[in-house]
């Protein structure tokens, strides 16, 4: 099947990539590069640098079947300075998207959306029936895209899979040996801020040690990187055998571990004693997130694979190999 993947030089689009390359998929990326990495594109895949309001049309009109839609604005704090660039970027961008895939007769597409359009939950696991009420303009705005994307679909009898990722980590092995890590610029996710603070002999920062959980630091579901691939691949196949599926699933693995946890297992795989300093706590971190993920199981029967350990030593391994300028 001939795939577009947007936002394929990104962390989680080039695993996802390399993923449907290895299964035989015909991959085009289309990618601005305004976050990504050229060098993470697929070997095997065609690659369009360009946005998706310029270059979407062209690129679908090309043969492609399916669409996986990663291209976004992800950085939560950066949303609440700007949101107009989250709210252009990421809805604005879906819209264009979203018309190309009309005017050209492309009918499936799948999502990258988040847990963050659940806000602050009022209970933990989260299911998908929970209320929606987004703390900040890129929770919105991937709510806002959930909501355009199930209508289209709706509206024109074709299909469309929101796949609700809690917290993405861990590297991706590719076939090729090359392991595809987070190299974010600034980088804000825990585990490579732990992983960057021990190589540099320099303590870690606990944003909060007073929440209401039993070790007083947020609690937070830590999926596989490379479970989150197959949750792709299973969603697409879900959409190709039942017309008409337009749904959301949260992506995790059900279990939560505190930012205490991470650090602590951390330390064993990389083997280096690690301080840490407790800072003030970011104001729109709510204190546990966890998914329930039973509806993706029963019904795409995809389930995590991975544990935390494996993520941990994943990243570790990419971020060894990965030198520092690769990640500006
Ligand atoms: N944290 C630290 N120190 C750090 C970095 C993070 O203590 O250096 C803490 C955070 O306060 C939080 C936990 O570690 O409690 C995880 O933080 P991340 O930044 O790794 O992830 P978030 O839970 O904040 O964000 C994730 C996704 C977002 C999504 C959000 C929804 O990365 O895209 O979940 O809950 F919006």
């Amino acid at each position: 099947m001939r795939v577009l993947v947007t936002g394929g030089a990104g962390y989680i689009g080039s695993a996802v990539g390399a993923q449907l390359v290895a299964a035989g998929h015909d991959v085009v990326v289309l990618d601005d590069l305004s976050t990504g990495h050229a060098d993470a594109v697929p070997p095997g895949a065609t690659f369009v640098k360009g946005t998706l309001r310029d270059c979407a049309a062209e690129v679908l009109a090309d043969g492609i079947e399916a669409v996986l839609h990663f291209a976004a604005k992800s950085l939560v704090g950066e949303s609440v300075a700007n949101p107009a660039k989250y709210w252009s970027n990421n809805l604005g961008g879906t819209i264009s998207l979203l018309e190309a895939m009309r005017e050209i007769g492309v009918r499936t597409i799948v999502f990258s959306s988040t847990a963050a359009v659940y806000g602050e939950p009022e209970r933990t696991p989260i299911q998908e029936t929970a209320p929606t009420r987004p703390t900040s303009p890129y929770g919105a705005s991937k709510l806002a895209v959930d909501t355009a994307l199930t209508e289209h679909a709706r509206m024109h009898k074709t299909g469309a899979v929101s796949l609700r990722y809690f917290n993405v980590a861990g590297a991706y092995e590719s076939a090729e040996g090359k392991w595809l890590g987070e190299r974010h610029n600034p980088e804000t996710h825990l585990i490579p801020n732990v992983l960057a603070a021990a190589t540099e002999g320099r303590p870690v920062q606990i944003f909060g040690d007073d929440y209401p959980t039993p070790d007083g630091t947020c609690i937070r579901d830590y999926i596989h990187v490379a479970d989150l691939a197959d949750a792709h691949l299973a969603a697409v196949d879900a959409l190709l055998d039942r017309d008409g599926l337009a749904d959301y699933y949260n992506v995790g693995t059900g279990r939560g571990a505190s930012v205490l946890e991470v650090i602590t297992a951390a330390q064993e795989i990389t083997g280096i004693h690690q301080p840490y300093e407790v800072v003030p706590g970011r104001e729109i971190d709510p204190p546990e997130v966890v998914a329930d993920p039973a509806r993706i199981r029963a019904e795409l029967t995809w389930k995590a694979q991975f544990g935390l350990e494996e993520m941990i030593e994943s990243a570790w391994t990419a971020y060894s190999r990965t030198p520092a300028a690769a990640i500006a």
